[in-house]
């Protein structure tokens, strides 16, 4: 399969990084995998034009930055994995700008559905944070369940990792949750 993970965090080597290489490096051992670390791209946020309709096929979305190309690159994989830090209770603001620009991957016309160009992949939403997760790592998951439900995706799983301080300090947390990532993509596949 082809899996396409994308970092969210501005930290290369940071908390997410260190989960998400893990993962990474397990998955790579049966599959394709290619990283997208955000931060190397411009995506601007979506101007809401609905210009991007009146294409069934592709992207349309006319912004001359990065974003297109990038999720050329998401809808040439089978399975996508986000991952972010947890940013006031939220995915940080370059993965939201990325996120929102998923808009132009479901048309509407005259009120209808009229394609999902995503339908049928699998995602799967990675977050590391400070805090616990009760109360603070709540709402992204919901958050993430809903766009991927109108996107038409299924979600693999939600993969949290609370009370991160340093990468370095991650050790245990970060190897069990990219050996649980890992065991649900080869259950599903
Ligand atoms: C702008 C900003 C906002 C943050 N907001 C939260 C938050 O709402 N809840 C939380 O638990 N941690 C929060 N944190 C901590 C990060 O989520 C945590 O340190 C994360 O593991 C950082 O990941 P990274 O090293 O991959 O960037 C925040 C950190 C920053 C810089």
């Amino acid at each position: 399969m082809k899996i396409l993970t994308i970092l969210g965090s501005p930290r290369r080597k940071g908390n997410t990084a260190a989960v998400l290489a893990r993962f990474e490096r397990l998955a790579a051992a049966e599959h394709s995998v290619e990283r997208i670390n955000i931060t190397d791209y411009e995506v601007r946020g979506c101007l809401g034009c609905d210009s991007c309709f009146k294409n069934l096929e592709e992207p349309g979305c006319k912004q001359k930055d990065d974003g297109v190309a990038l999720l050329e690159r998401i809808l040439a994989a089978d399975v996508v994995i986000y991952a972010s830090p947890l940013y006031c209770w939220s995915y940080s603001a370059q993965l939201k700008a990325l996120l929102d620009r998923h808009y132009c991957l479901v048309k509407w016309q005259e009120g209808q559905k009229a394609a999902a160009l995503m339908q049928g992949k699998t995602a799967a939403l990675l977050v590391t944070c400070g805090d616990a997760v009760e109360n603070n790592a709540d709402t992204i998951q919901i958050e993430f369940e809903r766009e991927m439900e109108y996107l038409g995706c299924r979600v693999l799983g939600k993969y949290i990792v609370p009370h991160c301080t340093l990468p370095k300090a991650l050790g245990e947390k970060a190897a069990r949750t990219a050996q649980e990532m890992f065991a649900d993509l080869q259950a599903m596949s």
